[in-house]
């Protein structure tokens, strides 16, 4: 990397951000030069390693947005604090990049960016889910190479999801949003399993139920399964909405994939490692009518060999949060996080993060994933 790789905005400010890619959207820069920062972004597209962080950081650095493809390890947050770091912030909602316990030993709060692309993915893993259903990747191919001759009763035959049974694993917000998606447009049953029930999302299923019977149709019914297993065996598609962390990780393996039905769809649009992708390559060789829909790979950006040979998998390069609007507000978000930890303002932790996003955004960082530990105090005005 060189010095033509990165662009400086607001040069005079006092205190040194590093922004390691160039993020969409103007916002955010505002944030941070109001917040008195010299934002340094790094233009190039390709992956930084440990050894050009810490050099980007340098000697003098008071905070960080970085990236989910970036390792933030206990190794790079003692150069960040010796650099004078007070913040770091990843560009996602998810963190299993950054250890958050090295970050807080270094009392270094480490931000994320919920809220913003819930619906975003949601939609991305709902679109998944259809084009997996449909095989609109293989019918597209098949077009492409000139092979239509004609309209045929047999040709591309799927499978109809209409008041079938969807497997929710995580029933968080982009997990509920998801659930919402299928069930509102498809009328599909829902079988959840989530550490926490989610009364919010049953309470949503039962009213919508009644609703439907009210015009004479069949009600949805609802269930969160104690068993993941019940999950995999009944639904006839399963999407993976949970953390990435050392209880879930290959959470779907040869065991779990010998549970679900001959013809179900796995999706993911969480984390890759997830699943034993090997073991879904294998699956799926023997399974044809099985077929699995991914935005995450286990070792992004790489495939297990045999993925990309096969007909029943549907693979898109993670783009779930991949919308303009997502995109420019997790920007927004990461931003906010800097400026306000180095501003000394408290911390939000509201589900709602809208108001970052209008024209007075409140005096507060909107989401600091160790703030208890740290002793930050949480935003009480109105
Ligand atoms: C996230 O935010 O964790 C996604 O994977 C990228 O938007």
């Amino acid at each position: 990397m060189n010095d033509m790789e990165w662009m400086i905005e607001n040069p005079s400010g006092g205190k040194r951000v590093i922004v390691t890619k160039k993020l969409p959207g103007e916002r955010w820069i505002r944030i941070l030069a109001q917040a008195d920062c010299r934002v340094e972004i790094c233009t190039s597209n390709s992956i930084l390693t440990p050894e050009e962080i810490k050099g980007a950081i340098g000697r003098k650095c008071d905070g960080v947005i970085g990236q989910l493809t970036e390792d933030w390890s206990g190794e790079l947050f003692k150069i960040l604090k010796s650099a004078g770091g007070k913040v770091y912030s990843n560009y996602a909602v998810g963190y299993n990049n950054v250890d958050i316990d090295a970050a807080t030993k270094q009392s270094i709060p480490v931000g994320n960016t919920p809220g913003v692309l819930t619906e975003a993915t949601a939609e991305l893993a709902v679109s998944l889910t259809f084009a997996a259903a449909r095989r609109i990747v293989e019918a597209d191919n098949f077009m492409r190479a000139g092979r239509y001759e004609g309209w045929l009763p047999t040709l591309f035959l799927g499978d109809l999801l209409w008041r079938k049974t969807v497997g929710v694993i995580g029933a968080g917000r982009i997990g509920a949003a998801y659930a919402r998606m299928m069930i509102e447009g498809h009328k599909m049953n829902l079988l959840y399993y989530s550490p926490h029930p989610n009364e919010r999302l049953e309470d949503f299923v039962a009213r919508y139920g009644d609703f439907l019977e009210s015009q004479g149709e069949e009600p949805i019914l609802c269930k969160r399964s104690t068993s993941m297993n019940e999950v995999f065996s009944e639904a006839d598609v399963v999407s993976l909405h949970p953390v990435l962390n050392d209880t879930t990780r290959h959470m779907i393996n040869e065991a779990s994939l010998s549970l679900m039905k001959e013809n179900a769809i796995l999706v993911n649009s969480s984390r890759g490692a997830l699943i034993d992708e090997a073991a879904l390559v294998r699956h799926c060789q023997k399974h044809p009518d099985f077929k699995a829909a991914l935005d995450v790979y286990e070792n992004e950006p790489d495939m297990k060999p045999g993925l990309q040979d096969l007909d029943n998998v549907v693979m898109v390069p993670h783009i779930g949060s991949a919308t303009g609007w997502a995109r420019q507000g997790m920007a927004t978000l990461a931003a906010a996080n800097l400026a306000g930890i180095l501003l000394g303002y408290p911390v939000w932790q509201r589900q709602d993060v809208s108001p970052f996003l209008g024209d007075h955004p409140p005096k507060a960082a909107p989401s600091i994933v160790n703030f208890t530990k740290l002793d930050i105090s949480i935003y009480t005005e109105d």
